[in-house]
C-alpha cells in the first residue's frame, strides 16, 4: 500500500540538501575549512553516490540522518530488508497522502485473564511501583479527559481486592496512573500481559493542542496573554520541540520503547523545517503509530468517552458501575492550582483568525502527523471493536450508562471542587464528602435505584 507514493521532495529539493550529502556536508564541514582538498574528495564521492543511487533508483532524499541503526532496530533484520528494497527508506509525504492512506486498526480483545488486581501494599496513588510488568497502567496524556479515566482507576484500587477477601486496608490492586511517559516506565516495555492492563485516552490533536495552551499556557501560568498565532506558535515550539522525533505530543507519552526511535540528534525525523509542508520518514512513522495501536490493551476517545468507558468494561469484563464517572463541573470557571494552592480562571480566548488558519496547513499536520494517524487509527479500532462486541448488545449497554451516570449526577455531582464559584479556595476536606467519592456515589446511586424500584 506504500508502494506508489509521490515523493514531492526529489522534484524541487536541491541536491545539497538531500539525504547523506546533507549530512555529510554538515559533519566535514568544520574539517573542511582546514584541509581544502577535502572537498574535492567529498565531490567524487557525492558525484559517485549520485551515480549509484540514481542508477539504484533508491531514494534516499528524505533521509534526514535517521541513522541506519536506529531504524534497524525498529524490525527484525528480515522486515526490515522487505522494507528497504519494497518502501525506500525514509520517503517524504504530503498531509493530503497521509490522510488517505489505509491504517492497520484493530480490534481489542477482550481479555481472557482474571482482573489483572495484583495486590501491593503501598502508599496512596503511588508513583513507585518498582516495576509495571504487572497490573493497571493507565498512561495519563495531558487534556485528554485523563483525570476523569484517572478517578476511575483509582477505584479500582479498592473495589476488585474485595473479592480477594482482603482486610488490611493498606492493601490495595496496583494501578498506575500518572502523566508520565511510556517509556519512563520501568517493566513496562516487557510486561505481562496475563497480569497486566495497559491504556490511555486520547483526543483530537488540535484540540488537545488548543486545549492545552488555552489552560496551561494562557490560564494557568499565564504566560500569554491572548490567542494570537505568534503566542501558539512559540507554545506550541516548547511543547513540541523534544517530541517530534517521537511522531507527536501524544505518541511521545504512548512511546513504549524509545530505543526504535532515531535518537536525540534526529530530531527532525518526522518533521524538517526546512520541508515544513512535508512528513519525512513517513513510513517510519507509519509502522510507529501501527506498533502503538498493537502495543495497547485499549485507547480511549475523550470525545467518545462514554462509549469508550463501555467499551473498556466489556473488554475487562468488568460491571458497568465500575466506569461511571461524575462529571465534575468547574465551580464557575475556576480550578485549583496544587502547586500555588490557589485558583486560577479558565479562559476559553477566541483563537485569532491567523491561527485557526494555520491549525488547519499542511505544515501544522507534518508537525504532528504521528498524533493524526494514531488518532485516526484509534478511532477506527474502536468502531471495529463495537462491531466485534455486537452493536445492539453494545448500544443497549451504552443506554444503561447514560442512565445510571446520569442518576449518579443528580445525587452526587456536589460541591467538590477545591475552588468556589467565585474563585476562593476551599479546604482539602471537601474531598472527604462521600459524594465526592467515585465509588462511594456509585454505591448510593445504585441503592437508591433499588429504593425508587421498590417503591
Ligand atoms: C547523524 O547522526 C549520528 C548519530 O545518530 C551523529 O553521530 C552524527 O553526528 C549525525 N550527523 C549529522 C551530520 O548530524
Ligand atoms: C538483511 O540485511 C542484512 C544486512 O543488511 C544481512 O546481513 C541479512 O542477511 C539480510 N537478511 C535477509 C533475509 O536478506
Ligand atoms: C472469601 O471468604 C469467604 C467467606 O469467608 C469464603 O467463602 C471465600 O472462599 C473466600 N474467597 C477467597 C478467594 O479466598
Ligand atoms: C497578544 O499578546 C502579545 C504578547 O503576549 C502582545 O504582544 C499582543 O499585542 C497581543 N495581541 C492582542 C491583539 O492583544
Ligand atoms: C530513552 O529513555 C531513557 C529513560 O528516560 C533515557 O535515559 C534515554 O536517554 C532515552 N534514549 C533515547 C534514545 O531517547
Ligand atoms: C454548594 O456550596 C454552596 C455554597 O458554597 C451552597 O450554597 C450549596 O448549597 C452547595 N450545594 C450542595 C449541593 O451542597
Amino acid at each position: 500500500m506504500l508502494k506508489k507514493r509521490i515523493q514531492p521532495n526529489r522534484l524541487h529539493q536541491p541536491t545539497s540538501k538531500a539525504g547523506i550529502f546533507y549530512n555529510s556536508k554538515r559533519s566535514i564541514s568544520s574539517l573542511s575549512r582546514s584541509v581544502p582538498f577535502f572537498w574535492l574528495s567529498i565531490l567524487g564521492l557525492i558525484f559517485l553516490f549520485v551515480h549509484i543511487f540514481a542508477s539504484a533508483k533508491i531514494d534516499i532524499a528524505a533521509d534526514d540522518n535517521l541513522s541506519t541503526s536506529s531504524i534497524n532496530s525498529l524490525h527484525s533484520e528480515n522486515e526490515f530488508n522487505k522494507t528497504i528494497s519494497v518502501e525506500k527508506l525514509g520517503s517524504n509525504m504530503h498531509p493530503n497522502e497521509l490522510t488517505n492512506i489505509p491504517l492497520k486498526s484493530r480490534v481489542y480483545p477482550i481479555y481472557k485473564h482474571p482482573f489483572p488486581c495484583i495486590l501491593v501494599n503501598d502508599d496512596k496513588h503511588s508513583h513507585s511501583y518498582s516495576s509495571l510488568e504487572t497490573g493497571i497502567t493507565f498512561i495519563k496524556i495531558h487534556k485528554c479527559g485523563s483525570t476523569t479515566v484517572a478517578d476511575i482507576v483509582s477505584s479500582w484500587r479498592n473495589v476488585f481486592r474485595n473479592k480477594q477477601n482482603i482486610t488490611s486496608p493498606t492493601m490495595h490492586c496496583k494501578a498506575y496512573f500518572h502523566h508520565m511517559m511510556a517509556y519512563k516506565l520501568h517493566g513496562l516495555a516487557h510486561r505481562q500481559k496475563e497480569k497486566s492492563f495497559l491504556f490511555t485516552f486520547i483526543r483530537e490533536p488540535t484540540e488537545r493542542f488548543k486545549s492545552d495552551f488555552y489552560y496551561h499556557g494562557i490560564s494557568k501560568a499565564k504566560r500569554y496573554d491572548n490567542a494570537s498565532f505568534g503566542n501558539f506558535q512559540h507554545f506550541a515550539q516548547s511543547q513540541l520541540e523534544k517530541r517530534t522525533r517521537y511522531g507527536g505530543y501524544m505518541m511521545h507519552f504512548m512511546t513504549m520503547d524509545n530505543s526504535t526511535l532515531p535518537s536525540f540528534q534526529d530530531k527532525f525525523a518526522f518533521w524538517n523545517p526546512e520541508q515544513p509542508n512535508y512528513v519525512q520518514n513517513s513510513n517510519v512513522l507509519l509502522r510507529h503509530v501501527e506498533s502503538l495501536i498493537q502495543e495497547y490493551d485499549f485507547i480511549g476517545i475523550m470525545s467518545r468517552m462514554d462509549e469508550s468507558l463501555v467499551v473498556l468494561s466489556m473488554i475487562l469484563d468488568i460491571p458497568m458501575k465500575h466506569v461511571l464517572y461524575l462529571n465534575r463541573r468547574q465551580s464557575g470557571s475556576f480550578d485549583y492550582d496544587f502547586l500555588r494552592n490557589q485558583c486560577f480562571f479558565v479562559e476559553k480566548p477566541k483563537a485569532s483568525h491567523e491561527l485557526e488558519q494555520y491549525l488547519k496547513s499542511d505544515e501544522w499536520y507534518s508537525k504532528n502527523a504521528g498524533d493524526f494517524l494514531l488518532y485516526r487509527a484509534a478511532h477506527e479500532s474502536l468502531d471495529r471493536t463495537i462491531d466485534s462486541l455486537g452493536r445492539s448488545r453494545f448500544e443497549e449497554k451504552l443506554k444503561l450508562f447514560k442512565e445510571l451516570k446520569a442518576q449518579m449526577g443528580l445525587i452526587c455531582d456536589v460541591n467538590c471542587s477545591r475552588c468556589t464559584d467565585k474563585g476562593e479556595v476551599r479546604d482539602k476536606s471537601v474531598k472527604q464528602n462521600p459524594k465526592c467519592s467515585l465509588q462511594a456515589c456509585a454505591e448510593v446511586t445504585k441503592r437508591v435505584a433499588k429504593r425508587k424500584k421498590n417503591t
